[in-house]
């Protein structure tokens, strides 16, 4: 299974080397083979060959140039990164990214045969407009994007789950992983308040191909105890 940990706007250098190397350590002792994805802070990008993998949280689609604030491709290669999350909720809500945009992130990093980690995921008020009008908010996420593309992962995350202690019912994340399913066959991850707590019985459920984890994931125990999960369930 793919088990994922976005770090977002935590953690400085030092401390992002020390939970890799916690991680790796665990992984390699536990002689773990699940596929674990670390994506740091952009100023705590390192090169890392081992087990894990590490990721970037988002990048410009442009090699360098005039894009204040940004990174792209020139500050990924310098670390090898050729793993990265795109459309996450909080890039679209909190930073404006449009699906325009966030196509042409995609279609730039997939030329460039990137992982991509692509995330969807409905607001409150869509989900409680009924299951029909919700499908279709997130079909719309689907729209310009590759879903046939081999190295394509999507995680199905509730807005409203990530960062509240909420989660959709398990029937509810089944239901909507099967949905999903149907519109691509890329490994579905699922995101959202997920714990050391619920993620074992999110990892049982058919269609979920693994998790992404924000908060719970900063405390690298509680992260190496949902990969034994996901190893000792072995799916
Ligand atoms: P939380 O696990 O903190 O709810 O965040 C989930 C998330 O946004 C992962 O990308």
């Amino acid at each position: 299974m793919i088990i994922a940990a976005n770090l977002k706007t935590n953690f400085t250098r030092s401390k992002t080397q020390a939970y890799i190397t916690e991680i790796e350590n665990f992984l390699i002792k536990k002689a773990n083979t699940q596929k674990v994805l670390v994506f740091p802070v952009a100023s705590s990008l390192i090169k890392h060959t081992g087990k894990l993998t590490i990721g970037a949280q988002n990048a410009h689609p442009a090699f360098n140039g005039a894009f204040t604030g940004e990174i792209a491709q020139e500050q990924l290669d310098e670390f090898e990164i050729k793993t990265i999350l795109i459309g996450h909720s909080e890039r679209r809500h909190i930073f404006g990214e449009t699906q325009e945009e966030i196509v042409k992130k995609f279609n730039y990093y997939k030329d460039l045969l990137y992982k991509i980690v692509y995330c969807v995921g409905e607001p409150l008020d869509k989900r409680e407009a009924g299951h029909d009008k919700m499908m279709s908010y997130i079909s719309k996420q689907y729209e310009g994007i590759d879903t046939s593309y081999k190295k394509l992962i999507i995680a199905y995350e509730p807005v409203w789950a990530i960062g509240t202690g909420l989660t959709p019912t398990l029937k509810d994340i089944e239901f909507i992983h099967k949905e999903l399913k149907e519109k691509s066959l890329a490994p579905l991850l699922y995101g959202g308040s997920i714990k050391v707590t619920n993620a074992k019985e999110v990892l049982e459920l058919k269609n979920v191909d693994g998790i992404l984890v924000g908060s719970a994931a900063l405390y690298a125990k509680h992260f190496c105890t949902m990969i034994q999960f996901a190893q000792d369930l072995e799916k």
